[in-house]
C-alpha cells in the first residue's frame, strides 16, 4: 500500500503535510524565551495531550500566574511547529500567549539548541515506549486528519521506510534523552506517569519551582485523568473548512494503557523494533524496563 498523507513534503529529511503550513524553524530565532516558559518536548502519541493538561493545571498555581488575564483559547498548548490558522508561526502567537506559557513540539532537539543551551528554556520531555508510541500512531493515521485506511501491518511499513510523519522515533527520543543531563531538562516516562502521576506532578513542580501541596497534586492528578480528559474535548479543536473536526476526541483518547502493542505486532515487527533500540538508544543508555 503506497500511502501519501496529503500534501506530504520532506523538510530537512523530515516528513511533513498539510497541517504543518510552513515550517520554518528559522523564525524560531525570534522566540524571545520568557523563565517561565515551558518546552513539553514529545514523539507524536507519548502522551503529550496528557502532560500539557497537567502543565496547563499545574500553571494556576505558579507565582506569575494571572487569574484576571485569561488566554485567547486559541492559543492554548500550541504547537511551535504548527501555531494556530492566524498565525501559522507559532512565535507570533507566543508572544500573544499570557505567561507562564506551556508549548509543545513534535521536533527534533536540533531546532531548539539555542533556546535550551543559551537561553535556559525549561523543557519537559515525555518518552514513552516505541512499540506502544507506534500503536497509538497507527490509530492517530487513521483520524480524519490523516486518513490512512490501511491495517496496523501496511502502516508498520512507513515505520520501515522512515516515512512517519514529524520524522524517526528513535532519533527523536535519542537526541532528546541525551540532554538529560542539563539542569533545565526534565524527562518523564508515560509509564511513570501511569503508575505514579502524584509523584511525577510533585517532581514537575520542583522543576519549574511551583509550590504545590497535597491537595493541588490530587486535584492536578484527578483533572488530568483519561476519563476528565475525554469531558473537556481536549483535541477537538483542529476542524476543516467546513468546521467538521479533524480529530476525534474518543479515538485520540484511546485506550491509555501499557502494554496494547501486544495486541497488534507481529514477531518481524517487534524485532525491527527491537533492532532499533539497540542501534539508537543502548549506545545512549535508554532503557526500558517493562
Ligand atoms: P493510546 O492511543 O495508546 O491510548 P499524544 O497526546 O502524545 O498524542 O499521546 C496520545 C496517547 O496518550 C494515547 O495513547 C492516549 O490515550 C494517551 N493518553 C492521553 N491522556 C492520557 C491520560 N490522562 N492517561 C493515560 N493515557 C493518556
Amino acid at each position: 500500500m503506497d500511502f501519501v498523507l496529503k500534501d506530504e513534503y520532506s523538510y530537512r529529511g523530515v516528513t511533513y503535510c498539510y497541517v504543518y503550513q510552513d515550517i520554518n524553524i528559522d523564525m524560531m530565532k525570534d522566540w524571545q524565551v520568557r523563565p517561565s516558559d515551558v518546552l513539553i518536548a514529545t514523539y507524536a502519541k507519548s502522551g503529550t495531550t496528557w502532560m500539557g493538561e497537567i502543565l496547563y493545571q499545574m500553571r494556576r498555581y505558579h507565582p506569575e500566574f494571572d487569574s484576571q488575564n485569561l488566554e485567547d483559547p486559541r492559543y492554548i498548548l500550541p504547537y511551535v511547529e504548527i501555531g494556530t490558522d492566524d498565525d501559522p508561526i507559532a512565535v507570533k502567537c507566543m508572544d500573544k500567549m499570557c505567561s507562564p506559557r506551556v508549548i509543545k513540539t513534535h521536533l527534533y532537539y536540533e531546532f531548539f539548541k539555542k533556546q535550551v543551551e543559551q537561553d535556559g528554556l525549561k523543557v519537559v520531555f515525555v518518552l514513552r515506549e516505541p512499540k506502544d508510541t507506534l500503536t497509538s500512531y497507527y490509530y492517530h493515521y487513521c483520524q480524519r486528519m490523516f486518513g490512512f485506511t490501511g491495517d496496523f501491518h501496511q502502516f508498520f511499513d512507513l515505520v520501515r521506510q522512515d516515512r512517519l510523519l514529524g520524522g524517526n522515533i528513535f532519533k527523536m527520543n535519542r537526541d532528546w534523552w541525551q540532554m538529560r543531563h542539563l539542569p533545565n531538562v526534565h524527562v518523564v516516562r508515560y509509564e511513570e506517569m501511569k503508575k505514579d502521576c502524584p509523584g511525577v506532578v510533585r517532581r514537575l513542580g520542583e522543576f519549574l519551582g511551583i509550590p504545590l501541596d497535597q491537595e493541588s497534586i490530587d486535584q492536578i492528578v484527578e483533572m488530568s485523568k483519561i476519563e476528565n480528559m475525554r469531558k473537556l474535548a481536549v483535541v477537538g479543536r483542529i476542524r476543516d473548512k467546513d468546521g467538521v473536526p479533524l480529530m476525534d476526541t474518543q479515538k485520540f483518547l484511546r485506550k491509555g494503557i501499557v502494554g496494547d502493542w501486544k495486541n497488534h505486532m507481529m514477531q518481524d515487527e517487534v524485532e525491527f523494533v527491537d533492532d532499533c533500540v539497540r542501534k539508537y538508544y543502548d549506545p545512549v543508555g535508554l532503557h526500558f524496563d517493562l
